[in-house]
């Protein structure tokens, strides 16, 4: 099931997606125990993960049951300016009770990228009670953005990992980065309970509509191949973002 909604600004988008972490975190322990969640990287949602460690939202997630991953990361160690781990490490990991030994890293800093995505893809495996070689296993939240190109996570137009049927994580070379990334693949975001992706900026409104209103061109729109097995996807758009989709009224 796909939901778009679209929110009047970053500041109305971020609380939404601050409300949703909460709502579905305790959602998660109450069936579960725990709350197996991936966390985008980028820019857009540092916003959210700052609105989740102030006392409004974080008095409501149980931090000790959250198991904590991340969708993607750069060749880059923690304390390197460009790391998503880092970036939710400042926002927020350092603001709230979460247990060490719960926040998964992915160690994409180590030269050997696809050793470290195979140790990613164990590990993940491990923590939700799943085979390393097995289906994927089903993440509660899968956080995502979406870049002006398109891709999600680090799954990026004409690379090889969007063709990835088998690995849960991979190593993916970026021609137009120059640079290889560890990120999860398909099969295993599309498992999720429940994914939901944050899209702001006008500067994405071309590929937005293209993605959510235009003909299906995966390779060249990566996004497009959003499409949970039995989980649900949301949308959370600003109006700026959402400004060239026919549906909203937009320009
Ligand atoms: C990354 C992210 C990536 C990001 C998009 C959007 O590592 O960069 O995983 O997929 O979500 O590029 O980034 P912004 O939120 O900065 O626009």
């Amino acid at each position: 099931m796909n939901a778009v909604r679209i929110l009047p600004d970053v500041e109305a988008l971020s609380r939404a997606a601050a409300r949703e972490f909460v709502e579905l975190s305790r959602a998660a322990v109450a069936a579960r125990g725990r709350f197996a969640v991936a966390l985008a990287g980028g820019s857009t949602p540092r916003r959210i993960y700052e609105l989740l460690a102030e006392p409004e939202h974080h008095d409501q997630v149980d931090w000790p049951r959250v198991e904590l991953f991340w969708g993607d990361e750069r060749p880059v160690p923690p304390e390197h300016p460009d790391s998503n781990y880092g970036m939710a490490a400042a926002a927020l990991l350092t603001k709230v009770d979460l247990r060490p030994e719960r926040i998964h890293r992915i160690q994409a800093e180590r030269p050997d990228r696809k050793a470290a995505a195979c140790d990613y893809q164990v590990e993940i495996a491990r923590v939700l009670g799943a085979r390393p070689d097995g289906s994927p296993p089903v993440f509660d939240l899968i956080l995502l953005g979406m870049g002006a190109d398109g891709h999600t996570a680090s799954l990026f137009p004409d690379t090889e990992a969007l063709r990835e049927q088998h690995c849960h994580v991979v190593a993916n070379y970026v021609p137009k980065l120059g640079s290889e990334r560890i990120t999860l693949t398909f099969p295993i975001i599309n498992r999720a309970s429940d994914i939901l992706i944050v899209v702001a900026g006008a500067e994405k409104a071309r590929t937005l509509r293209a993605v959510l209103e235009g003909p299906r061109a995966v390779e060249r729109l990566p996004s497009q191949l959003l499409r949970p097995v039995a989980g649900r996807l949301t949308w959370l758009i600003d109006w700026a973002a959402a400004s060239a989709l026919t549906a909203s009224g937009g320009a």
